[in-house]
């Protein structure tokens, strides 16, 4: 239902409020959800007079992100979110309550105190969780250093809420990670390690859903839980492609990736998910699409079909040219040749004078890497 004009506070007009009423009252409703933002005025007086709980955008988005967070900054970030949403309901509620008392809502009413130190107290809990923010972020810098010394390519799942990121991520790791039919089933990234075909290691890196107008509150809690994508080698943008609205989805991450100031240069393949629910038709075209666009993958995660082609091109949009190598490695050198091992990249190895002899077949990337190390 849309709605032309919003009505101060109700927000409906009242007939469509009755008629509103009688139809929760049948079904029994309990919640009610409005897509766009009700003011707390307009949320106390229809709770009252539809006797359900009410629950705005983003409200909900935040009921979801307290829900699924998982790591410390996430829970952290949702807090802030969530207190600064309440400060700014605190000063309407306020404006309301005088009104009606009968004032004008004049700075000084007897509801000022109060408010004051409602207010007060949100902003000493924000001053803390800040701090406690800061900490966090710096851990998280130390934790990304030390990953960075065993350096894999890391492949970021992004995509639309519900495009199946967390179906394809079990898929190709094994892991088991939720997957549900719900927003948000994941708001932290979560990692794992993948073996490609070629025998080369890279971390997949399962993200939060994007979801379209983000309220501007929940846009940091947002980005806490995307980090990851900033540093990905390569992204894969999963598509729920039998989705009716599939191309805005699309657009809506795209927007978002440029705004999160991802790399334009790292390479992304879309992976068109959820075949298997296309008819005939729909079906054939669309594979006949895929074929003739580089960095486009059909597949489902729920069958698997597909994903072996998918892996591939993972590989070969990471993989630049292998060349074949021998090197020769101290005995002191137990770090350097461990890191080649968990690349997969030793064909032969064997002892000699005074160390080992190691042939490799790896990538330009693996080799720099490896210097550096
Ligand atoms: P968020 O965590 O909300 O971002 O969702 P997500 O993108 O991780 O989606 P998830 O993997 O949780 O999948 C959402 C729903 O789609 C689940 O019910 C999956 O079973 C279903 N699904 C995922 N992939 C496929 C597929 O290839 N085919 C079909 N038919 N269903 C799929």
């Amino acid at each position: 239902m849309r709605l032309a004009r919003p009505h101060a506070g109700m927000l409906f007009g009242s007939g469509k409020i009755a008629e509103l009423k009688a139809r929760f009252e049948e079904a029994g409703i309990a919640l009610v959800l409005v897509d766009g933002p009700v003011s707390p005025v307009q949320q106390r007086n229809l709770e009252k007079e539809w006797q359900v709980k009410l629950l705005d955008r983003t409200g909900l988005i935040l009921e979801i992100f307290a829900d699924r967070a998982r790591t410390r900054e996430g829970v952290l970030q949702v807090e802030l979110a969530a207190l600064s949403y309440q400060r700014t309901r605190l000063v309407r509620a306020w404006t309301h309550l005088e009104r009606q008392r009968g004032g004008f809502g004049f700075v000084g009413g007897p509801g000022e105190t109060q408010i004051e130190a409602d207010r007060r107290a949100i902003d000493d809990e924000v001053v803390k969780i800040r701090r406690q923010l800061a900490k966090v972020v710096k851990t998280r810098e130390l934790h990304r250093a030390a990953r960075r010394r065993v350096p894999f390519p890391v492949v970021a799942l992004v995509g639309y809420t519900n495009a199946g990121k967390s179906t394809l991520f079990n898929r190709m790791t094994g892991a088991d990670v939720l997957a549900r039919d719900m927003l948000f089933a994941t708001l932290d990234p979560t990692m794992r390690a993948l073996a490609l075909p070629t025998g080369e290691r890279v971390i997949l890196s399962d993200t939060v859903g994007f979801v379209s107008d983000l309220p501007t509150q929940l846009v940091a809690a947002f980005r806490a839980t995307l980090e990851e994508v900033l540093e990905a080698d390569l992204i894969l943008h999963v598509r729920d492609i039998a989705h009716p609205e599939s191309e805005e989805q699309a657009a809506d991450v795209v927007d978002i990736l440029e705004s999160l100031g991802v790399d334009p240069s790292v390479p992304l393949i879309e992976v068109w998910n959820k075949i298997d629910l296309l008819d005939a038709d729909r079906r054939a075209a669309l594979l006949a699409t895929d074929a003739r666009r580089p960095g486009v993958h059909a597949a489902s995660a729920l069958t698997g079909e597909g994903l072996d082609g998918l892996l591939a091109a993972v590989s070969e949009a990471l993989g630049e040219e292998r060349v074949h190598e021998v090197l020769h490695l101290g005995f002191g050198e137990g770090r350097r040749r461990a890191w080649l091992h968990e690349q997969g990249v030793v064909t032969a190895e064997s002892e000699a004078d005074g160390g080992f002899a190691l042939s490799v077949h790896w990538t330009r990337r693996q080799k720099g890497r490896f210097e550096a190390i």
